[in-house]
């Protein structure tokens, strides 16, 4: 029998992504992203996005479709992102994705957002090493996890405890006056620039916050510092040298990230590395993380980027995954859960079902 044609259905943020996935290979990756609109507010609006994915996901999916070659009712089975993320965009693509299901006759997978961030390097670079560790940056997440199997084992080790790394890199990027999202923008500044040139505080580094935050992750100090140094600056009528801010700036985020995903792996003798999300595109960062992951004698795997930043090619891969592994679908009334536990890779059935 032919491999399972799953569609993959993600909208926890501001990208509404359709993806079409035949076991493990790529057909279809269809993205509409509501960006431009969160642009003036310098942040991703909710409200926004969720009026954004109600007018794209038809379109999106016919694009997907399109893209693949196939036709709705050749696909198999329908997986979606139930959590976390923000509540009324997932229960667009959550009630999107179950009348799919329904209207196809076909099962439903509800899956982790986080999860499937770490299953779709499945499409790019082949089965997932078993166990694995994965870093997950973007505007909205960053995580470390240990993660022995993707289908039913995935482990938190650390979190931000306050700003997501690109959430960082957007409000630096506003102070310096470059525009929204800041991160490429940042990342682009820095390269004229002078890493050494201030020294930035490295959050939860300190040896008392490594005994309590061992693999946690705080941006919020380092932002509130840089936001000090440049408006001092500003007080005394001096220009604001944004190369050395936005090289300082990014020294000092990659560094905590390479550093406790590196300790990580080798404290739990994890060899295997995978980084996702949206920030992976960082040129700092992917050589730091090479150099040092190198140096560990890690292997890493990064997906190529169209693949880390959110979509639905990713939800499909997971969906995918377990049904390879012969998971049972989820029942027709799961819930977007805004606040879905990483180690919850499946959302939980309402309470009564
Ligand atoms: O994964 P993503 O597209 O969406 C979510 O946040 O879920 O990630 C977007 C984030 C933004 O904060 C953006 O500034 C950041 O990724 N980003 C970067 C780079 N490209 C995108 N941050 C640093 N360097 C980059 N080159
Ligand atoms: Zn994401």
């Amino acid at each position: 029998m032919a491999e399972p044609l799953v569609l993959g259905v993600e909208s926890s943020c501001d990208e509404t992504g359709i993806g079409l996935v035949r076991g493990t290979t790529l057909l279809a990756n269809a993205v509409a992203s509501s960006v431009d609109q969160h642009a003036r507010f310098g942040g991703v609006v909710p409200e926004v996005a969720s009026r954004a994915h109600l007018e794209a996901m038809v379109p999106t999916i016919q694009r997907a479709c399109t893209e693949a070659g196939v036709t709705l009712d050749q696909v198999d089975a329908v997986a979606v992102t139930a959590g976390p993320g923000l509540a009324g965009a997932l229960l667009v693509g959550v009630a999107a994705a179950k009348s799919l299901a329904l209207g196809l006759g076909v099962p439903l997978y509800g899956v982790n957002h986080l999860g499937a961030h770490v299953a779709v390097d499945v499409l790019d670079h082949g089965p997932l090493p078993e166990p694995m560790m994965a870093l997950l940056v973007s505007g909205g997440h960053t995580n470390l996890l240990h993660v022995p199997d993707i289908t039913s084992d995935i482990r938190s080790l650390g979190q931000t405890i306050d700003d997501a790394a690109g959430e960082a890199y957007d409000k630096v990027a506003r102070v310096l006056g470059l525009p929204y999202p800041g991160g490429p923008h940042i990342d682009r500044a820095a390269r004229d620039g002078d890493p050494t040139a201030i020294r930035f505080p490295r959050g939860l580094t300190s040896r008392k916050d490594m005994d309590r935050h061992r693999y946690d992750f705080s941006f919020s100090g380092l932002k509130s510092s840089v936001v000090r140094w440049v408006q001092a600056r500003e007080r005394a009528g001096e220009p604001v040298p944004v190369a050395d801010v936005a090289a300082s700036f990014q020294e000092a985020v990659v560094d905590v990230l390479t550093a406790k995903a590196v300790l990580a792996c080798t404290e739990h003798g994890v060899m295997d590395l995978q980084l996702g999300g949206g920030v992976a595109a960082n040129n700092r960062l992917r050589e730091l993380l090479e150099e040092r992951c190198a140096e560990a004698g890690i292997r890493l795997r990064v997906p190529r980027r169209d693949l880390c930043t959110d979509n639905g090619a990713m939800v499909a891969a997971l969906g995918s995954l377990l049904i390879a592994k012969g998971h049972e679908p989820s029942p027709l009334d799961i819930p977007a859960d805004s606040s879905q536990p990483v180690g919850q890779i499946r959302p939980l059935a309402q309470v009564g079902a």
